[in-house]
């Protein structure tokens, strides 16, 4: 069962009309959210991004926010979905292809489950990523469909036998291509700060509320690559892995080469938040 055009319906039925925005602009935006032991993970803070990124592109929602709440809930509940994610995304809606929008459109709500494994191995040993320029429009905060420089970073990766693509902007890592960047330096944790350079992943906000807790010393500023290869420790955040520890830069080891004890700590506490206990290290 999927939302589709708004309402439930098998995912045979489902048509794309060839004039939705979403289809040939990639004008819409998009969710990824957790579900653990049949649980959302954090509903409230994808909805609050959901809404500021539709607002921020001008979009309304085709219902209100606690249908929309009501509506993924039903549909964990009829896939009977216990881990996994829910993937969902608004377009604009259907209208003749001219590059601006009509007024009064009617957006379109598309939902649907996945299962999914945690991503324990890659947790427990860490990851390799390589350096990839950040070539995307200056409203990365706005969690849009158009993902074709993620995608293509992410390719650049995958090529060089990499996990990740962590992208930066002149001498400046900004973030992932579909994650966030931590690196531990001195016992201090360091981020880009949640601009418009970056999204300000879920995970993200976790991460940085957990260190408090724990007398983490966070600095949300930005770092240079050289920071980021001489670091002690360095993660990636996001919904998918949680907190996964990077071993290598391309051909650059990561403090001892292997996870570190901070991000240990945070990975622990992060599990602790989770309802199931299928994620242990
Ligand atoms: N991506 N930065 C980018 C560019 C992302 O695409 C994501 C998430 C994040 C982390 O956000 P969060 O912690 O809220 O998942 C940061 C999702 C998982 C995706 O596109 O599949």
């Amino acid at each position: 069962m999927i939302i589709f055009n708004n309402e439930f319906m098998e995912r045979r039925d489902a048509t794309v009309d060839i004039e939705d925005r979403g289809y040939q602009f990639g004008d819409g935006v998009y969710e990824v959210i957790r579900v653990y032991d049949g649980q959302f993970f954090c509903l409230k803070e994808h909805l609050d991004r959901l809404v500021r990124s539709a607002k921020e592109i001008d979009i309304d929602l085709p219902f209100s926010r606690t249908k929309m709440e009501e509506k993924l809930t039903q549909l964990v509940h009829r896939n009977s979905l216990e881990n996994g994610i829910v993937y969902l995304q608004i377009t604009r809606g259907v209208a003749e292809r001219i590059h601006h929008f009509p007024d009064n459109m009617t957006s379109i709500l598309t939902a649907y489950t996945k299962e999914r494994e945690p991503a324990v191995k890659e947790k427990r040993e860490g990851i390799k990523v390589s350096l990839e320029e950040d070539i995307r429009w200056l409203r990365c905060d706005i969690k849009s469909l158009n993902l074709l420089p993620n995608v293509l970073a992410n390719q650049a990766a995958k090529r060089k036998g990499c996990a990740e693509a962590i992208l930066h902007r002149g001498d400046t890592v900004t973030e992932a291509s579909s994650s966030n960047v931590f690196i531990v330096k001195n016992k201090a944790l360091h981020t880009h700060p949640a601009n418009n350079y970056i999204l300000n992943g879920i995970t993200r906000g976790k991460v940085i509320e957990l260190a408090s807790k724990l007398n983490i010393e966070v600095r949300e500023e930005p770092f240079t690559i050289s920071e980021l290869l001489s670091a002690d420790e360095a993660f990636i955040s996001n919904t998918g892995i949680e907190i996964g520890p990077i071993i290598k830069v391309d051909d650059q080891q990561i403090g001892v080469g292997q996870p570190g004890p901070i991000t240990r700590q945070l990975q622990k506490a992060f599990e602790a938040l989770i309802p199931v206990k299928s994620v242990s290290n």
